[in-house]
Parts: structure tokens; C-alpha cells; sequence
């Protein structure tokens, strides 16, 4: 991905799949384009984008819209992460999409079976490179889905 605009169409290719109950992980330092990402997805999903920044007071920010988008973002919370207590295991349901920022802070036991992860990484200064990757049924079938709008 050369550009923050590729970085953002990529979400909007997965935004497009989205019908609510997906778990989308994203890890990758800082700057590597995870909110990026983010807008993408919600911009895909129909949100208008200007909403879409790193919550920087909340750890969990819920966009209204059909369905439901709650953007997580873990980056300031330290040490072990109880998700009952950060509120974040009530938005693993059928209807809301979750994508969560900074999801390696998160054991794989803390995360449904099914999900789509996501790793970015620097390529040179101005390219990023992604990985994605579907755990379970669902999730591969959205990166089938994905492959498939590219051709
Ligand atoms: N493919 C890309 N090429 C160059 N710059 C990018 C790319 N994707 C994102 N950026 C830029 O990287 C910066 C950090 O992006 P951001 O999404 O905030 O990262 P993160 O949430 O991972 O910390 C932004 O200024 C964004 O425009
Ligand atoms: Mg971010």
C-alpha cells in the first residue's frame, strides 16, 4: 500500500463486507495505519468519516450505524486486560462489527475463534505492508470475498 489512500480502501473493500457479528484485529506499530484501516472500514460500511479518529479518552468508541461499529483501541492500557471489565466482551454479538486496535495486548482466549486479523508493517517511509489472516469459518469466507473484489 503506497498511500494513506490505499491504506484506507483496503478497509473500505472490508467495510463492504460487513453485516454485523465480525471481529477484525488490528496490530502493527505505531503510525502503521491501523485507524486508517478503521476509517476505510467505516467509510465502507456507510459512516460518514470524519468520526473516525484513535478514541483517545475511550478505550471503546461505538459509531451508530447499520450495523453497529464499535472501534477499540487498547494502545494506553497496561498489563493484563480483563474484557469483562473494560466493557468489551458485551460488543462480541451478532450485531456489532468490532475492530480492535492494538489486539496483541489481548490473549488469543480473550478473542472469539472467529475473526479477521490484520498486521501492518512499515515498507519504506511511505508504503505499508498488510497481512491478513481469517481464523474460522466466517472469516475465511470474508477474505474469499475480499480476494475475489480485487479481481
Ligand atoms: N500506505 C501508507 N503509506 C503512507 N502513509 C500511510 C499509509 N497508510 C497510512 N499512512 C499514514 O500513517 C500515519 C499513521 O496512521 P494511523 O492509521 O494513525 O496509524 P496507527 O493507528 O497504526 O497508529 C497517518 O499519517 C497515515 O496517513
Ligand atoms: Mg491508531
Amino acid at each position: 500500500m503506497r498511500s494513506r489512500l490505499d491504506t484506507e480502501r483496503l478497509g473500505m473493500a472490508i467495510g463492504h463486507e460487513l453485516r454485523g457479528g465480525e471481529v477484525i484485529t488490528l496490530t502493527g506499530e505505531l503510525g502503521a495505519g491501523k485507524t486508517c484501516v478503521v476509517r476505510g472500514l467505516a467509510k465502507g460500511m456507510g459512516l460518514s468519516t470524519e468520526d473516525v479518529t484513535s478514541p483517545t479518552f475511550t478505550i471503546i468508541q461505538e459509531y451508530e450505524n447499520q450495523p453497529p461499529i464499535a472501534h477499540v483501541d487498547l494502545y494506553r492500557l497496561e498489563g493484563s486486560i480483563e474484557i469483562d471489565e473494560i466493557g468489551l466482551s458485551a460488543y462480541f454479538d451478532t450485531e456489532h462489527v468490532v475492530v480492535i486496535e492494538w489486539a496483541d495486548r489481548l490473549s488469543q482466549a480473550q478473542l472469539p475463534d472467529d475473526r479477521l486479523a490484520l498486521h501492518l508493517t512499515f515498507g519504506s517511509r511511505y508504503s505499508r505492508h498488510v497481512m491478513l489472516q481469517g481464523f474460522g469459518t466466517s472469516s475465511q469466507a470474508l477474505l474469499n470475498a475480499l480476494v475475489s473484489q480485487e479481481n
